[in-house]
Order: C-alpha cells, then sequence, then structure tokens
C-alpha cells in the first residue's frame, strides 16, 4: 500500500465517530479519587494496591529503585505508604496502573509502546520535581499527572495502528517508521490527547497541557504548563521517548527561565531522568 494511503487510512480512523478510545484503568479512577480526597487513610490506600497483586508488586518495585533509595528494603504496600507518604504512594500507583495500556502483541508496536511509556514515566517523574523545585511545591502531584498524560495522545495513534494492523487492514506487518514517526509527532497526538482526556473525565488542567505542550504561543502564567513543557525538552535531550537533541540548553529555554532554574538544578534533573528510564520497568 502507497505510503500516503496508508497514512490517509489511519487518519481516516482516528476521525471515525465510532473510534473506541481507551478506558481509564478502574484502579486508577478509584486512586484518582483517593488522591483528592483529604480523609484517604493509609489503609484504604493499602487496601486499592494490594487488591491488584500486579499492581503490588510494581510499586514495591518502584519504592525499591534508586530514586527512593532507603536504607531497608521495602517488602510490602503498608511500608512503602509509611515511608514515601500517602501521596507519592498513590501517584506512583497511578502511574503504574496505566502501564497495562502500553502493551501491544505486534513487535514493532511494542517497542514503540515502550518508548512512550518511558518518556511519560520519566516527564511525571521530572515534572513533579521541577514543581518541588521551582516553588510551586503545592502543584507538585498536578504535575506529575500531567506530565504522565501530555502525551497519551500518541498511545491512541498507536492503538489505532494496531487495531487496524491486527485486523490486516493495513497491508504489511511493518509500517514504514518514516510514517510512524510523522503521525506521532504531528499535531493530532495532541488533539487525539484532549479528546481522550476530556472523554476520561479528568480535570482541565491536565487537558491544557495536553492541547498545548508544542504550541509556540503558549500561556507562560500557566506553571503546569511551563512545567510539563520544560520535562519534556529534558527527555528529549535525554533521548528518553520518540525525539532525540542532545544540543538542547535547558537552561536557555524560555520555560527554565520562567521557572527561574539555573544550569545546576537542571543538571539535576538530568540526572534524575537518568535513573527514571531503570524505574520505568
Ligand atoms: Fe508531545
Amino acid at each position: 500500500m502507497a505510503q500516503h494511503s496508508l497514512q490517509d487510512l489511519i487518519i481516516k480512523a482516528l476521525a471515525a465517530e465510532d473510534l473506541q478510545l481507551p478506558a481509564f484503568p478502574s484502579v486508577a479512577m478509584q486512586l484518582q479519587q483517593a488522591v483528592r480526597d483529604r480523609n484517604t487513610k493509609v489503609a484504604d490506600l493499602e487496601k486499592m494496591i494490594v487488591g491488584d497483586q500486579a499492581l503490588a508488586s510494581q510499586v514495591l518495585r518502584v519504592a525499591n529503585s534508586a530514586f527512593y533509595k532507603g536504607l531497608q528494603r521495602i517488602n510490602t504496600v503498608q511500608k512503602a505508604i509509611i515511608r514515601l507518604g500517602i501521596r507519592k504512594v498513590a501517584m506512583l500507583a497511578m502511574a503504574v496502573s496505566q502501564r497495562s495500556l502500553y502493551l501491544s502483541r505486534n513487535a514493532q508496536i511494542s517497542r514503540y509502546l515502550e518508548k512512550l511509556w518511558q518518556h511519560a514515566f520519566a516527564a511525571a517523574q521530572s515534572s513533579q520535581w521541577l514543581a518541588n523545585h521551582c516553588g510551586c511545591r503545592a502543584q507538585a502531584d498536578d504535575a506529575f499527572m500531567a506530565g504522565l498524560l501530555h502525551n497519551i495522545g500518541q498511545l491512541v495513534i498507536l492503538r489505532v495502528i494496531d487495531e487496524l494492523s491486527a485486523h490486516q487492514q493495513l497491508g504489511s506487518d511493518r509500517l514504514p517508521e518514516n510514517l510512524l514517526d510523522e503521525l506521532l509527532n504531528s499535531n493530532m497526538h495532541n488533539a487525539m490527547g484532549y479528546v481522550l482526556l476530556k472523554r476520561w473525565n479528568l480535570p482541565d488542567e491536565y487537558c491544557v497541557v495536553t492541547r498545548d505542550h508544542h504550541r509556540e504561543s503558549y500561556d507562560g502564567d500557566n506553571m503546569l504548563l511551563t512545567i510539563v513543557r520544560l520535562a519534556d525538552q529534558a527527555c528529549e535531550k535525554l533521548g528518553i521517548g520518540l525525539r532525540s537533541d542532545p544540543n538542547i540548553a535547558l537552561a536557555a529555554t524560555p520555560e527554565a527561565r520562567t521557572l527561574g532554574l539555573g544550569e545546576i538544578v537542571l543538571t539535576e534533573l538530568e540526572i534524575l531522568l537518568e535513573d527514571s528510564v531503570a524505574m520505568a520497568g
């Protein structure tokens, strides 16, 4: 099939009225409510996480990773909550609950999804870290979620391609990578992500970040957006995700200037990002 007709087919599928969007994992829904409810107790959160064996083991793996290094190995979810705090564990659980959305039987798509997942996880960690280092501590949880979800439109695009290829509608198992890269990096991922987050009824702040994170002119007063844009560029500098540009000078970006972050802090951020790739799993 010619590349342009392949592209047309994918765009048509994405624009279809009956497009099946991925579902927000049900445990993530419960966690989202728990994070927003200030009365959530350790036992409530623990019950939610241990109810899902795969989730519990992933939370423990991340809690024991280099980023949260402690003196003793954490072997129960309860200990993880005591060591890291209820909010941090809820956020980590929310992140790893999305992991299953990034799996495919198609080897080529699976490789792309792996990169998307590493990028989502690294952007979440670094956005949270940036919020804590630029005087926006109160927004650290939102920064984590907005970072985690900002590129979710790419997931929608890959899921649609996966579906078309599973039904042999694309003519070949392997798709031209230049076509995939073009589709995934186009503005379509911003629009698709915005639609998905609205469908999931997530807060408007996250939807705006997803929609505007590549816009040339953006609202510089929106701290959440500015933080995620900087985290995104830091990932790109280190090649975490689909884009790679080692020449990006983070300290010279308008985002770093707005947030008042200099070379030293941004070098620390790069070290944190290198750790987060191993942590994403
Ligand atoms: Fe993006």
